[in-house]
């Protein structure tokens, strides 16, 4: 039975966003319906609504979120109706070079849903990030399903989708942070601050957040910083330094995407320590460094892609954690909106101007 369901759409270009009727078909062979609950707002909504990401407008807006499967369609074994769920942007094969290299997160034949889910006219969505979530109800792959314990708050849980777990990842699983470490995370917007939530939880004994932003410092110091560096007042190089000892962190993470934090955290490292790259540069951006000072610090300088992270793997672990209040996935949550036009433009609005780590559309 084909169901119609209340979604937000971005229609064109940098056009308001608005609230549509969608159609989602049942659940194929490999494929989930999945009843949203909960599903946070993110810059990349935002770039695919200003045609930043492509232009196969329009799209079911909505990708980092959690909620209960409804149906499934033949052959699905991960999951089945009534399973409380994290969803991920893309299902893995299993089978290629990377998957049975243990790295899935480089899967080469990673799918989504291959029905299409529409608008009354039958025009085809793009839904954002292989999800769209911001609508009562979505069609994706099953394997895009983990199941996490159904206690959890969905507007928590859902963040693992995203952002939360590209930092947390980045620290736990790019970074390999170990007990007695000291970190650094430049950069404490929402991944930078899950960042620095993960090196905590890795039993890191410093986190020193930097950023430009004296309000987002205060923040990253309820996340868990032990220490802050304001780099619009101080070098951070320097300041990173002074805290570890005249060494450098053992981990650095750039949450920012920026030629000159670039370049910070790859000196604010100890010798032999490790620099995470998690920021997103644009295609023009381009850093020079001395040959020498690459080669002579040692250690390694490492990107991480969706913080290297295993959903199967990661989802339950995170969220067993975030239940017995070793996570504060909660912090995460600024606000709750509901599923309006309104409301997400506002929440984009807040998202622009720094206001919040993240709205979360509840349903
Ligand atoms: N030095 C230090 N901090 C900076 C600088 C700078 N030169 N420029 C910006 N920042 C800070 C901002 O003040 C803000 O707190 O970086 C933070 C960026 O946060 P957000 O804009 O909220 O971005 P976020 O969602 O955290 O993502 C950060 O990670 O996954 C990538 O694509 C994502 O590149 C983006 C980055
Ligand atoms: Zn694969
Ligand atoms: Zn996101």
């Amino acid at each position: 039975m084909v169901q119609r369901v209340r979604g937000l759409v971005a229609p064109g270009r940098d056009e308001p966003v608005r609230v549509e009727t969608v159609v989602v078909p049942d659940p194929g062979p490999g494929e989930a319906v999945v009843a949203v609950q909960a599903c946070g707002v993110c810059h990349t909504d935002l770039h695919y609504k200003q045609g930043g990401i492509n232009d196969e407008f329009p799209f079911l807006l909505g990708h980092e979120a959690a909620g209960v499967v409804e149906s499934v369609g033949e052959g699905v074994t991960e999951v089945e109706a009534g399973d409380f769920v994290v969803l991920n942007w893309r299902a893995v094969c299993g089978r290629c070079r990377a998957c049975a290299r243990g790295r899935p997160w480089y899967c080469f034949d990673t799918h989504n849903a291959s029905q299409p889910m529409t608008l009354t006219d039958g025009t085809v969505l793009s839904p954002a990030l292989g999800i769209g979530a911001f609508a009562e109800k979505t069609l994706v792959a099953a394997g895009q399903c983990t199941k996490v314990d159904p206690l959890a708050a969905p507007a928590a849980a859902g963040l693992l989708g995203c952002g939360v777990m590209a930092g947390i990842g980045a620290a736990i699983n790019t970074g390999q942070v170990g007990r007695g470490d000291s970190v650094a995370v430049i950069g404490c917007g929402g991944v930078g601050d899950a960042a620095i939530a993960g090196a905590r939880l890795a039993g890191a004994a410093k986190v020193i957040a930097v950023d430009i932003d004296a309000r987002k410092l205060q923040a990253a110091r309820s996340m868990g910083a032990t220490h802050t560096i304001d780099s619009s007042a101080q070098d951070p190089v320097e300041g990173v330094r002074e805290l570890t000892g005249g060494f450098g962190a053992d981990v650095v993470i750039e949450a920012v995407g920026r030629p000159e934090t670039y370049r910070q955290a790859f000196y604010a490292r100890d010798l032999a320590g490790t620099v995470v790259l998690v920021g997103v540069p644009t295609p023009e951006m381009t850093l020079e460094l001395p040959l020498l000072d690459v080669f002579g610090r040692g250690g390694s300088l490492k990107s991480s892609w969706y913080g290297d992270c295993l959903p199967s793997r990661d989802f339950p672990m995170l969220i067993d954690l975030y239940r017995q209040g070793r996570l504060d996935l909660d912090a995460f949550v600024t606000e709750t909106i509901g599923l309006g036009d309104v409301e997400l433009e506002k929440a984009f609005g807040r998202m622009e101007a720094g206001e919040v780590l993240r709205s979360v559309v509840v349903l």
